[in-house]
């Protein structure tokens, strides 16, 4: 019997207009562009400023950017998955409010939250219902409103993140192509170096958590760093040996962007030359759970039915992992 496999068969994606620039962040806070260019690879993000939009609002921007492509209609989609850790609020789960933005009660959906790993891993659990013949199309979302938890007075966070939104279309292939094989790890001994202090059950919101400014992103940068590159290197190397790819047979790595040096160790240790890996942490910085699908925009008429892709991840948690893709179409 022929193995059926869940392949990504559209991408959409939406950033905002807004840039904000290392030049702007001089103004904020103490740094300088060229420290922000050589320590992390980023040049400007991109912010979401209207008044009364967030993480749904890009992801329906993405989702139906998808669609137009794919000439779809909302109503075909079975399942969504939001991948955020952004929601719009902490329930009802922004998958709904996106469906109902789209104007459709058809699809079922659900938010998944794993830190930076969120889309890698929503992707893998996308494709469980495809694989399992249930679901025909299933959509998965990142996206995330950085700049809503993230403090623009923390030179060390701040300069780091912006806002964005990615999604792909998961369909059954019995092509041979599609999702060939996954490694998700998580290890909870990591929560405490990169998380958001207060405003879940254990620190509800209070007027002392807002004082101590516990509602945004706290992060000991040096420690994620070497946990990043060490971990995210290695599962991409493990994918690789299991599936015995060679760094010829791997045409693209298709890494989270959260540091161009991360990035650049991974593809020495996986062997593969700077023009193999797809990057654009330049213009948008790390966008959480956006960073993958937003590659994956950004590079979609470069990718060739056949093409073998490692995607790459590392995030909060600790989680990460990496995925081995057959690229299944030619745009
Ligand atoms: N501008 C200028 N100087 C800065 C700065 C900024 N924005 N942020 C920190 N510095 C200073 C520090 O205060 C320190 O000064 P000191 O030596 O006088 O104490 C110096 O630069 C070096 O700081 P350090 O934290 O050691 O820098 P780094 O090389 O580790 O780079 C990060 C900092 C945050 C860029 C880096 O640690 C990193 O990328 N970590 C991983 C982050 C990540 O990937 N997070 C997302 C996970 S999904």
């Amino acid at each position: 019997m022929t193995k059926i496999r869940a392949a990504i068969t559209g991408v959409g994606g939406y950033v905002p207009d807004t840039i904000l620039s290392n030049k702007d962040l001089e103004r904020l806070v103490d740094t300088n562009d060229e420290w922000i260019i050589s320590r992390t690879g980023i040049r400007e993000r991109r912010i979401l400023k209207e008044p009364g939009k967030a993480t749904s609002d890009m992801a329906v921007m993405a989702v139906r950017d998808l669609l137009s492509k794919r000439g779809l209609e909302p109503d075909d989609i079975d399942l969504l998955i939001l991948c955020s850790v952004t929601p719009d609020m902490i329930f009802p789960a922004s998958a709904n409010l996106i469906t109902h933005k789209l104007g459709t009660s058809k699809p079922w959906g659900f938010d998944l939250a794993a830190a930076c790993s969120s889309f890698l891993y929503g992707l893998h659990v996308g494709a469980q219902f495809i694989q399992a013949g249930t679901h025909k199309r299933v959509v998965v979302v990142g996206s995330d409103k950085m700049s809503a938890i993230v403090d623009y007075t923390d030179r060390n966070t701040c300069i780091l993140f912006g806002d964005g939104a990615g999604c792909v279309l998961l369909e059954p292939s019995e092509d041979d192509c599609g999702i060939m094989d996954a490694i998700l790890r998580s290890d909870g001994a990591g929560a405490e170096f990169l998380r958001q202090k207060a405003g879940g059950s254990l620190n509800p919101p209070s007027h002392e958590t807002i004082d101590a400014r516990e509602h945004f992103v706290y992060q000991e940068g040096k420690t994620v760093f070497k946990f990043a590159t060490t971990n995210m290197a290695d599962v991409s190397r493990r994918i690789m040996d299991r599936n015995n790819l060679s760094a010829e047979d791997v045409q693209w790595l298709v890494p989270h962007q959260a540091n161009k040096r991360i990035i650049d160790y991974t593809a020495e240790i996986m062997g593969l030359p700077e023009e193999k890996v797809l990057m654009n942490i330049e213009r948008y910085g790390n966008t959480t759970s956006a960073t993958l699908p937003l590659l994956l925009w950004d590079y979609e008429k470069q990718l060739r039915k056949g093409d073998n892709l490692i995607l790459a991840t590392f995030g909060g948690g600790f989680t990460w992992g990496s995925m081995y893709v057959r690229w299944s179409y030619n745009s």
